[in-house]
């Protein structure tokens, strides 16, 4: 096969090489482009690029694949818990059980954050939507930890990592306690990640609480399949904000904020909130079909399409069967749920949604799941960015250790040519 594809401008003829994946995806390395034919590429959303080389999640958008690191969706889902898939994602390999202990009870060790945080807590006003404040709380670490983001101490750089992981869900517990006016929680030292997320958000001070087995492997799922996804929207954010050597705090905060937009990570709670919206409306799905068919009409049918799965979003199926499960065991006859389901039937079997491959994405079922587990519409963002955690960190960490350059994309200037005042 050609490994070189000819590009003719003006006459003349440029080679530029292919390059090739693991999974012979292939690509055109146009690295030398413009240094070659002074042209420049056009490709808004950057559907048709690919920014980096990456050997940590591999999607197949139209075969519906999503492998960390190898292994598939479906069999880490199922047979591992999230921080083992944390230690897969950042350090390459499923950790040995010696690793794992060390892994876990690092995270334990560095659970506890500086009690300064609550005055940062404090001064949020209570209206605040919980990912303004993580995105926040966040940022400051990097004021309580001035040194931990330096790459090249092998011993610094671990310390950071176990920082975030540790840390991360307190503060996000925290936003939840602060949302709600309840006292904050701090991990119990005996129980497990996904353990201590659930006590940290349900814990009362005057009742014992111990989380469900059901909660337990349904939060467990939900992390891990946000665990990553590739080049999306806040992961590039992260790489490109760590890109320019800003440090792994700062850089993640950004992905939180990237993340809270409803067309992205925020498409859980807008689900929750459409599915209310069409049953304070009389429940009428099929009027909310036809408002997202209306090209005059912005309504979108939230939860529903992907960017990149134009066929099934393979998330989704192993989230609807634990949706499935959650709404079983816990028996909740909930109008907005069955709306849901209502309109999954019909947009499955609707030829504008089915011409356009647009199936319900993870979005749709986790936003599901949160509402049945009693976790408020506004927290839904964040249980995400719990999940989507080690994935940021794993792709900041290659992007560093890659010696990526500073991503600067170029434009296509379409203002005014020179003018005077
Ligand atoms: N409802 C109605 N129509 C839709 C929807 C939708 N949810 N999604 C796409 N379409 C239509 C578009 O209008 C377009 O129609 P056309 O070809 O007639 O113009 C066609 O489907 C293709 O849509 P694009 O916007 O080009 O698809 P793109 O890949 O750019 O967008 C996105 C993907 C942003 C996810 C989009 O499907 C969407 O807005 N979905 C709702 C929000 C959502 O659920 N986001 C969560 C994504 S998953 C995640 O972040 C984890």
């Amino acid at each position: 096969m050609e490994d070189k594809v000819d590009l003719i401008y003006r006459g003349k003829s440029y080679k530029f090489p292919l390059i090739n994946g693991s999974e012979d995806e292939p690509a055109i390395d146009i690295k030398t482009l413009r240094a070659q034919t002074g042209l420049i590429t056009l490709d808004p959303g950057y559907k048709n690029t690919g920014s980096c080389e990456s050997e940590i999640t591999f999607l197949d958008g139209e075969e519906g694949i999503l492998r960390y690191r190898g292994y598939s969706i479906d069999d880490l889902a199922n047979n591992t818990s999230f921080i083992e898939v944390a230690y897969l994602l950042i350090f390459g390999d499923l950790p040995k059980l010696d690793q794992l202990q060390k892994f876990e009870d690092d995270i334990r060790d560095y659970a506890l954050v500086d009690e300064d945080f609550k005055i940062i807590l404090k001064s949020f006003p209570k209206s605040a939507h919980p990912m303004g404040i993580l995105s926040s709380l966040t940022s400051a670490l990097i004021a309580f930890n001035p040194s931990s983001v330096d790459i090249n101490s092998e011993k610094d750089f671990y310390e950071a990592i176990i920082i975030l992981l540790a840390k991360f869900p307190v503060l996000a517990s925290w936003t939840h306690r602060k949302m709600k006016g309840l006292p904050l929680n701090y991990p119990n030292y005996d129980l497990s990640y996904t353990d201590n997320l659930a006590y940290m958000i349900y814990k009362m001070p005057n009742k014992d609480f111990r989380a469900s087995t059901t909660l337990v492997s349904a939060l467990n799922k939900l992390l891990i399949l946000h665990a990553d996804h590739e080049q999306n929207c806040s992961t590039s954010t992260v790489r490109m904000v760590g890109s320019s050597h800003a440090g792994l705090f700062p850089s993640i905060a950004s992905g939180i904020s990237a993340l809270w937009g409803p067309l992205h990570g925020g498409a859980n709670q807008a689900v929750i909130e459409m599915l209310e919206e069409i049953k304070n409306d009389g429940g009428d799905t099929k009027k909310f079909m036809a408002k997202a068919k209306d090209k005059n009409d912005p309504f979108r049918l939230m939860g529903f399409g992907h960017r990149v799965y134009k066929n099934f979003d393979p998330r989704a199926k192993i989230i609807k069967t634990a949706a499935d499960e959650v709404l079983d065991e816990l028996g909740i006859n909930d109008p907005v749920l069955e709306i849901a389901k209502k309109l999954e039937q019909e947009a499955l079997e609707d030829p504008y949604f089915v011409d356009r491959k647009l199936y319900p994405n993870v979005d749709f079922y986790s936003g599901i799941i949160y509402r049945a587990l009693g976790i408020p519409t506004e927290m839904f963002t964040v249980m995400f960015a719990i999940g989507r955690l080690p994935g940021w960190i794993a792709q900041w960490k290659e992007m560093r250790f890659n010696k990526e350059p500073i991503g600067r994309p170029r434009q296509i200037y379409t203002g005014h040519k020179h003018r005077k005042v």
